[in-house]
């Protein structure tokens, strides 16, 4: 058997050795230390993370994978993220799940790792986590929960929220038939059935080739999920012999394979910061423009919740992702390859569609030009993003006057003032919700609409925010302005009044003021007084360290990889 890193810790008779063999050995064999690979279960199940409550089942389907192959599997708890219920956002811990994930698979003796995620934040940390640390690494995607029905009517979970919500809030829909929609929406096991930033990173994980090719989208409840966590057992044990790490299956080519398949799916903004984030732990250039550059030409394939009709169920039953892959083939990058060591293309080609209102081919699409908008303007030197996809038409181009927030609670506390002067040309800015403002990067940017404007029917305005938005929601949504107001950036310097212009066609946002007024002005001392100022713990240190959305929102320590050597013995 080849030399095993976990041998470093329990091969020969000295005393170290003894220590770490003896106090493994409840129900290990002695057999268990001669060189076989030990394969560590990172696993993001929690009580307080719903969506992956589910994952210590998915657990043991991989165990007796990594047995039946030859390997020793080991359950490893990492830090599980749960979007619903995390304050004051699952955001502001990814980067420390991710950077404790890293520590830990590099402080223990194991040699490969299976990733457990779900839940929006939990793929892309573990993802970042084993990126750093260079141990064979395979994704075990959770799945998504089954579709929930409210009165004969399908509820796609988040984006349905929004919708009620603001239903309540025009008045025509009741408190007492939103409050009884709450125990319909969540109907099993599993993550947000929305394309969603959970369904998105699973998918765009397997577009990757960091996934069992045939895995991502299978919902959660589906025993088919058992399957393939079993078979990814026997994977892990396997890219441990060949020694298949993150950095030999993440190219640039794959990074730009998720890309297309982003576009396709109509999946979350979300995942443009995540996947920066993941190339910037493997040294793999890949930008903002990258996600304009190689999606913007991407059909819209897949009719999905929130700018479409359907939910995950429905794109498992109509052929997934791969059906959806084969029809924009010729866009992929036919050496970027799997887990397995194939490539991704070689799994496409017996992919078929066997719904065509979900999946459309690529001659009938929903929209010819899919993906992500980096817009940039006086605005946004940095860039900024929105999804025309999930934009209102009307509003693709677009000059209004700003109506200015400068947190969350200014805006909670105005936005249904009556008095509030706003129409339905109004752009609303919404600043202090960046990485260091806020601090977190939260998903408010899709900001509520007035109410007085929504009881005229108005149902989409222009919105301007640091911050980013729930990949369920939708509308005209400029995010991820970079810089943000608190590391500098001239949304700081909006005025209520002020003109914004938006292009998404010219990929501008601009302040239409004068340069040389603008020059003059100094951020209002009660928007600096907004901005998070933390004094210890891990926020501090994030305010300190995080880097710009642009560039993925990670610490700039955290950048790079350090590789799994750890060459100090504790005793
Ligand atoms: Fe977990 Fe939506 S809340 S995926």
């Amino acid at each position: 058997m080849p030399e095993q890193r976990s041998s470093q810790w329990y091969a020969g008779d000295d005393r170290n050795a003894y220590i770490h063999r003896a106090w493994m050995r409840r129900g290990l064999p002695a057999h268990a230390f001669d060189g076989r690979p030990h394969i560590a279960i990172a696993n993001t199940a929690s009580d307080l993370t719903p969506c992956n409550a589910h994952l210590n089942e998915v657990a043991e389907s991989v165990k007796q994978g990594v047995y039946e192959a030859g390997g020793i599997p080991l359950n490893l708890p990492v830090v599980s993220l749960g979007e619903t219920l995390v304050r004051p956002t699952a955001m502001l811990w990814r980067n420390m799940a991710a950077m404790a994930t890293e520590e830990m698979l590099r402080a223990n003796p194991v040699d490969g790792v299976v990733l457990l995620g779900g839940c929006d934040k939990t793929i892309p940390s573990l993802l970042m986590a084993a990126s750093s640390v260079g141990l064979p690494a395979v994704v075990v995607p959770g799945g998504p929960m089954l579709t929930g029905t409210f009165r004969g009517v399908p509820l796609g979970c988040g984006t349905d929220v929004w919708r009620l919500s603001e239903e309540v809030r025009a008045g025509t829909l009741s408190q007492e038939a939103f409050t009884k929609s709450e125990s319909s929406m969540i109907r099993s096991r599993g993550h947000c059935n929305t394309m969603g930033t959970a369904s998105t990173m699973g998918l765009v994980a397997e577009a990757l080739g960091m996934v069992l090719p045939g895995l991502a989208g299978t919902p959660a409840a589906d025993s088919r999920l058992l399957e393939a966590a079993h078979d990814t057992g026997r994977l892990a044990v396997e890219m441990v012999a060949e020694q298949r790490t993150p950095a030999a299956v993440l190219t640039r080519g794959s990074f730009l394979n998720a890309i297309v398949a982003l576009a396709a799916i109509g999946g979350s903004t979300n995942a443009v910061v995540h996947l920066l984030a993941i190339a910037g732990r493997l040294g793999v250039e890949l930008s903002q423009d990258d996600f304009d550059r190689t999606g913007s030409d991407v059909p819209l394939l897949v009719d999905l919740q929130p700018a479409g009709r359907f939910l995950m169920e429905d794109l498992f039953r109509a052929g997934g992702l791969h059906a959806v892959l084969r029809e924009v083939s010729d866009l992929l990058d036919p050496t970027a390859i799997t887990v397995t060591g194939k490539p991704l293309v070689d799994y496409l080609d017996t992919a078929e569609i066997w719904d065509r209102e979900v999946i459309r081919p690529r001659a009938d699409p929903l929209l010819p030009h899919a993906g992500i908008a980096v817009l940039y303007g006086n605005l946004a030197p940095d860039g900024a993003v929105v999804k025309p996809a999930a934009a209102s038409e009307h509003l693709l181009q677009h000059r209004g006057r700003a109506v200015v927030f400068d947190s969350i609670e200014d805006m909670h506390a105005r936005i249904d003032d009556p008095d509030l002067d706003v129409d339905a040309d109004s752009v609303l800015v919404l600043r202090g919700c960046g990485p260091k403002g806020y601090p977190g990067m939260p998903e408010v940017a899709n900001m509520p609409l007035p109410r007085k404007l929504l009881q005229q029917g108005v149902r989409d305005m222009v919105r301007v925010c640091d911050g980013r938005m729930s990949g369920t929601a939708y509308g005209t949504v400029v995010l991820h302005v970079s810089p943000e107001a608190a590391a500098g950036g001239p949304l700081a310097l909006v005025r209520t009044g002020d003109f914004i212009v938006l292009d998404i066609e010219a990929r501008r946002l601009d302040l239409d003021v004068p340069g040389d007024e603008l020059a003059l002005r100094t951020p209002d001392p009660a928007t600096v007084a907004a901005f998070a100022n933390p004094q210890r713990g891990w926020e501090r240190l994030y305010v300190r360290t995080v880097q710009q959305a642009n560039t993925g929102a990670d610490l700039d320590f955290l950048t790079g990889a350090s590789g799994s050597d750890v060459s100090r013995e504790s005793h």
